[in-house]
């Protein structure tokens, strides 16, 4: 989603913003835009990419200390050049970045205009600067606070004035903001992504406060009451190299060859050095919230909706507590029954997204103990839940989550040998299961080992423009999340089945040219599985049976195959996904798609 940068100080401010935009290119965007202060102001917008506004910037550059730049994923209004930001106020003294949405941006535009200000775009933001305009008295910090207490949604701005060309005030309500400490001079991020190259040292800005930041300096407030509080600085958690692609050339396909790693660092510190016992050392200080409930709901969004269905079959069959997996914007479009003693999970990759922090606080609101499982650190989610777990899979900069699903579902594996083993679970059955997952990180090299065959298959099948995924068992949450990856880097249309519903409707669609992806399992459910299959040839669809040597022994001859290594039946569901996420990938490139960006979406998705 939108991204925002901003710095005092820099030597090339217009460098560094267009270096800083590059960084949150990953977050999704359509347009982008910049102001620099110097004699004036420079805006220069573009509705295109961040390397059209760098070629727009380079044929004028301008030397500035200080500056703004935006990228934005459009909600009101198209992309456009006057829908990008930064957005000015009429008198173009004053200049603002947004992250977020207004929810009453209508009401405030009417009053505006009947007030005699001129609005140029579309857009819910451009309020922002006509009514810093209407309040300003010269003083930046008090006409930017009594501005954004007007302001009712969510948002993170950045603001500059003329007057002032040297000082940047932000401010933050529920959509993140980053504030970097460097000697003489001072940044702003959406995320940290373009600050650690120059400092560790940063500030994570809090709901409800407002900075000033100047050259080397930066003043955090309440807004409300423009108190100056001493804010935490802390270390960025995350190295520059762990940011860089490397000799890959997507991000994606670095992000799935590094899920052995990622595994063992999830494991790490939860599974003894002996490997025999699984210990949640974040979570020892709520022991009590984690022994006393007696029922749990999974909540989260896309493919980390899909790691919680997973997760209840997990918990419910290893730690026999009752769990219900609920979109996360249901929690406020119905009125799920949370009862005192309900655990709920909220499970987010990047933490900031919109539905499940919204999900989170309605469930603190029903007086429920919400444990966030993130995966970047201080996100509103960790802030938001009474307790956090962080899974430590490491930055995911494609669009496309990777590694950070499969890092969920060991995730809720493992915490669900924790809940059991503090209930129910024999100290045995808890030293097999430790020993069965240490073994991920073997049996994923072994899948990604496989990249030559999947990649075939992938070129086989791209002339394909519907899919179907279908698998019971473990293997139905993985099925979803397979034809979600394909749909959302490929744009092709694929659709996830339960095994079992496919004759109940679905299978009408099928015919020679629309192949089903069949993932097979072990136990009760395999048989049924290579019976739908059978349905499935019988309609001349093309089937491609993702399967061990041994469950796929009854196959019929000549279905195209992709070999899961022969691994428990709780590990097949992680080690499948790696496959299909290696199939939507090679099929993404077949077609030429932007893989780490694709059209439309946003990294984090910070709008209900
Ligand atoms: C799919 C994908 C999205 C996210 C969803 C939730 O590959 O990335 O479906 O899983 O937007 O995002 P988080 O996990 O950040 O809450």
């Amino acid at each position: 989603m939108c991204g925002i940068a901003g710095c005092t100080g820099m030597s090339d401010a217009g460098k560094f913003l267009l270096n800083a935009l590059k960084r949150l290119e990953y977050r999704g965007y359509d347009s982008a835009g910049m102001t620099l202060t110097g004699d004036g102001f420079r805006t220069i917008k573009v509705a295109g990419k961040v390397a059209d506004l760098e070629a727009k910037y380079l044929s004028d550059p301008y030397l500035s200390l200080t500056g703004i730049a935006h990228t934005r994923w459009a909600t009101h209004g198209v992309p456009s050049e006057n829908n990008a930001h930064p957005h000015l106020c009429c008198n173009g003294r004053i200049s603002i970045v947004h992250n977020g949405i207004l929810n009453n941006y209508l009401s405030l535009k009417d009053r505006l205009e009947k007030a005699g200000h001129h609005f140029l775009s579309e857009t819910d933001s451009e309020v922002i600067p006509h009514l810093i305009e209407s309040l300003y008295d010269g003083d930046p910090i008090r006409s930017v606070s009594q501005a954004v207490e007007q302001l009712s949604g969510s948002f993170a701005i950045a603001v500059i004035f003329k007057d002032h060309p040297d000082q940047i005030i932000c401010a933050r309500k529920g959509s993140p903001l980053v504030i970097g400490l460097c000697t003489g001079c001072t940044l702003a991020a959406s995320d940290v992504l373009p600050i650690v190259p120059y400092t560790k040292k940063v500030i994570y800005l809090q709901d409800g406060e407002l900075a000033s930041l100047t050259p080397g300096r930066a003043q955090i407030f309440q807004i409300k009451s423009l108190k100056e509080v001493s804010a935490v600085i802390e270390d960025i958690g995350v190295d520059e190299s762990s940011i860089q692609k490397g000799a890959y050339e997507h991000f994606m396909l670095k992000e799935i060859m590094e899920q052995p790693e990622a595994f063992l660092n999830v494991m790490e510190g939860r599974v003894d050095a002996d490997g025999e016992q699984v210990v949640f050392s974040e979570l020892l200080h709520y022991a009590r919230e984690m022994t006393s409930f007696s029922r749990i709901i999974i909540t989260g969004c896309g493919s980390s909706l899909h790691a919680g269905l997973i997760g209840k079959y997990f918990l419910e069959e290893i730690a026999l507590i009752p769990v219900s997996v609920e979109q996360s914007s249901e929690f406020q479009c119905r009125n799920p029954i949370v009862e005192p003693g309900t655990l709920v999970i909220a499970i987010s990759q990047s933490g900031e997204t919109a539905d499940t922090l919204a999900a989170v606080r309605e469930a603190k609101a029903k007086r429920a103990f919400v444990l966030a499982v993130c995966n970047c650190e201080n996100s509103s989610m960790a802030r938001a839940a009474d307790a956090v777990s962080y899974l430590h899979a490491g930055p995911e900069q494609s669009v496309a989550s990777t590694k950070a699903y499969t890092c969920q579902v060991l995730f809720l594996l493992l915490f669900a040998i924790s809940l059991g083993r503090s209930r129910h679970l024999s100290i045995d059955r808890e030293r097999e299961l430790v020993q069965t997952i240490k073994k991920l990180p073997l049996f994923c090299k072994e899948m990604l080992a496989a990249v030559p065959q999947i990649r075939e298959l992938a070129g086989k099948y791209s002339y394909a423009r519907d899919f179907f995924y279908i698998g019971r068992g473990y293997l139905y949450p993985t099925a979803l999340e397979g034809a979600l990856k394909l749909k959302e880097i490929s744009y092709i249309h694929a659709e996830g089945y339960h095994a079992a519903e496919l004759k109940h409707g679905p299978i009408a669609l099928l015919d020679a040219s629309t192949p089903v992806i069949a993932l097979i399992g072990k136990g009760v459910g395999q048989e049924k599985t290579i019976g739908t299959i059978q349905e499935c040839l019988a309609r001349h669809a093309p089937v491609v049976a993702l399967a061990s040597e041994t469950s796929g022994e009854k196959l019929s001859p000549g279905i195209d195959r992709i070999i899961i290594p022969e691994c428990s039946p709780l590990l097949n569901s992680v080690i499948t996904a790696v496959a299909l996420q290696l199939f939507a990938y090679y099929f993404a490139k077949e077609k030429g798609c932007s893989i780490d960006q694709p059209r439309n979406l946003a990294k984090s998705v910070t709008v209900e």
